[in-house]
């Protein structure tokens, strides 16, 4: 039976997600607690992802050499890079970048030594349900999904569903320097995040679909740290448990 592993970046997120499975059971390895049960009858692995590159290659490759699991999606928030990628909006990777990869002379700037790749593509099709997803679950906010004070607080609009190049690396981006500086570098990546790529990375080597989606948590500016953790908390993980509520309520 297919079964999908769904990596959480964040704590909250993983809970929502929990919540709405009825049978899940714990088994742990390498340090990480992977929740095995289904989700609308669908069969799938969850597990929070841990912080970085590293941490979250780590925890996809268990996902995919213990755990069996033939494609994975990755949940959590970023840092807004691109013009009107706004706190509250949401992005579903079509590619991603390590920002902060950088063999040169001996490899171009980005690439992966040894891939020939600077940028990994996300699935297309399951990267395609995910925005249908996206936009299905958050076309009301205001009907439900948040309360009146959340989005008052946060100034949150309708949310914006974009599409298109996330950017990893080993760094929270929380200065206006560093997101210009990148911004300059890779003026087509609408968002910056700490995991993305490295887990895009490990599924293109077992050759497996990938798809990442993030709710847009800060700019990645100065102001980025503020609040950061009751945006994840009140916004971010319920968008992300409404996103794969309406993703799995459609699947097959
Ligand atoms: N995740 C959420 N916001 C981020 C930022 N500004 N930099 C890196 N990762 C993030």
């Amino acid at each position: 039976m297919p079964c999908l592993g769904l990596i959480a970046a964040l704590r909250p997120e993983l809970a929502a997600v929990l919540d709405r499975m009825p049978d899940e059971r714990r088994q742990s390895v390498a340090g990480r607690d992977y929740w095995l049960g289904h989700w609308h009858g669908h069969e799938l692995v969850v597990v929070l992802s841990r912080i970085g590159k590293v941490a979250a290659a780590t925890t996809a490759t268990v996902l995919i050499e213990r755990f069996g699991v033939d494609r994975i999606i990755f949940t959590g928030a970023a840092g807004g890079l691109g013009d009107g990628v706004s706190v509250g909006d949401v992005v579903v990777a079509t590619e991603l970048l390590q920002h902060d990869m950088d063999a040169s002379p001996l490899f171009p700037r980005y690439e992966v030594p040894l891939t020939g790749l600077t940028r990994f593509p996300a699935d297309a099709a399951l990267s395609r349900s995910l925005l249908d997803a996206a936009r299905e679950a958050l076309a009301n906010p205001s009907g439900g999904l948040l309360d009146a004070d959340t989005l008052r607080e946060f100034r949150l609009r309708r949310p914006l569903v974009h599409q298109g190049l996330i950017v990893s690396g080993d760094r929270f981006v929380a200065t206006n320097a560093e997101s210009a500086a990148l911004r300059q570098a890779l003026p087509d990546a609408l968002a910056v995040e700490m995991e993305g790529a490295a887990v895009a990375q490990v599924c293109h080597d077992y050759g497996l679909p990938f798809a990442a989606i993030r709710t847009i948590s800060d700019r990645a500016d100065d102001a980025a740290h503020v609040d950061f953790n009751r945006f994840i908390e009140q916004v971010a993980s319920r968008y992300s448990a409404e996103i794969l509520e309406a993703y799995f309520s459609k699947q097959s």
